[in-house]
């Protein structure tokens, strides 16, 4: 048995995995309703409530699967990308279980994570394009294995669901701002109001979208709009871009799979735009189902079963890192 903990952000995850690599169970605590009337999340607030709702949650997943916790044979944790107090909870908890129980003890990178929660519910061939859009990250990689990934293009300035959270926050709707401008997008015209479709000229696969952010901002200031028309002109600008690129790196790359993975990936609208550019083009698409889209511990220990298996072990002395390593 692995048990498997995500405690990179506001969400606390912990999941339990078979020995033949299933997922039992999982489970998840959101603090979205503690940050929300902050339009944000703050990062103190959040590494206090991990500390309070994490081993309780993982009591509560032993015991729900009868399980007694000297039946575990290996523990995976976050230990980054992501808030640095928020991770120290989830590995310093993790540290503690390995030690205590003689058992391997198992880092596990969350972007890598991301862009594998796909193969929680199918098998997919390697090579593919995997692009994570999330609240932290936006970026393109080459995935040739489980453990290998080489990143082709990101973002030089905010995620692309940070760009959801930070225009929400300008139309003063609550956090997070990727599912309810989605929701009032699907009532607006997606080409009542042009914004910018930042580096779509650009030969690179590198994103942009910070610029966007202000545009709307400026629009806000000079115009007046259906907030409906607003976020659906910005939801496609967000998706024309991420699609253009995307595709690029299939034509560049030659690979024609992608992956697309992280909160963002939940969005209707993208995954329809997804979903069409492939249809025409002949190219797979995958989709993590929306409950592994968002941030959770079953992806944490589908990645953690395979270094299991590998026996690509961490030890005490390995630390949590805050930023990504590329
Ligand atoms: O992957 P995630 O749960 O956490 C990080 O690792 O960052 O992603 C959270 C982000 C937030 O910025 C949120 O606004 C965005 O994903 N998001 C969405 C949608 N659902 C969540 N963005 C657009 N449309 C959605 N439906
Ligand atoms: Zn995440």
């Amino acid at each position: 048995m692995l048990l498997a903990i995500e405690t990179s952000c506001d969400e606390t995850g912990v999941a339990l995995f078979s020995e033949d690599g299933k997922l039992i169970s999982h489970l998840l605590y959101s603090q979205v309703a503690i940050h929300s009337p902050f339009g944000g999340i703050v990062p103190e607030i959040a590494s206090r409530k991990q500390l309070e709702v994490l081993y309780p949650l993982i009591k509560e997943l032993l015991k729900q699967n009868n399980i007694e916790i000297s039946q575990l044979k290996a523990v995976a944790a976050t230990f980054g990308p992501g808030l640095i107090g928020s991770l120290l909870v989830g590995v310093s908890l993790a540290k503690a279980i390995s030690f205590a129980l003689k058992i391997p003890l198992i880092a596990v990178d969350h972007l890598q994570a991301h862009l594998l929660a796909v193969f929680l519910e199918k098998e997919i061939e390697f090579p593919f394009i995997g692009l994570l859009v999330s609240g932290g990250h936006t970026a393109l990689f080459l995935i040739n294995s489980f453990f290998e990934f080489y990143v082709i293009g990101h973002t030089k300035d905010d995620a692309a669901g940070e760009a959801f959270d930070k225009v929400a926050k300008l139309l003063g709707l609550p956090y997070p701002g990727g599912p309810i401008i989605s929701q009032l997008a699907e009532k607006g015209d997606p080409k009542a109001i042009n914004l910018p479709r930042p580096l779509l000229e650009d030969k690179s696969l590198d994103f942009s979208f910070s610029g966007l952010k202000t545009a709307v901002l400026n629009y806000i200031k000079n115009h007046s709009y259906r907030v409906e028309d607003l976020c659906a002109g910005f939801e496609e600008a967000v998706c024309d871009v991420l699609v253009y690129k995307t595709f690029r790196a299939v034509d560049l790359f030659k690979v024609p799979r992608v992956v697309v993975a992280g909160g963002v990936a939940a969005n209707k609208r993208l995954r329809q735009r997804f979903r069409e550019k492939a249809f025409n083009t002949g190219v797979e698409i995958y989709f993590p189902s929306l409950e592994f889209c968002t941030d959770n511990a079953a992806m944490v220990g589908l990645l953690g079963y395979k270094q299991w298996q590998e026996k690509k072990y961490a030890d005490l002395n390995t630390e949590a890192y805050a930023r990504a390593v590329f």
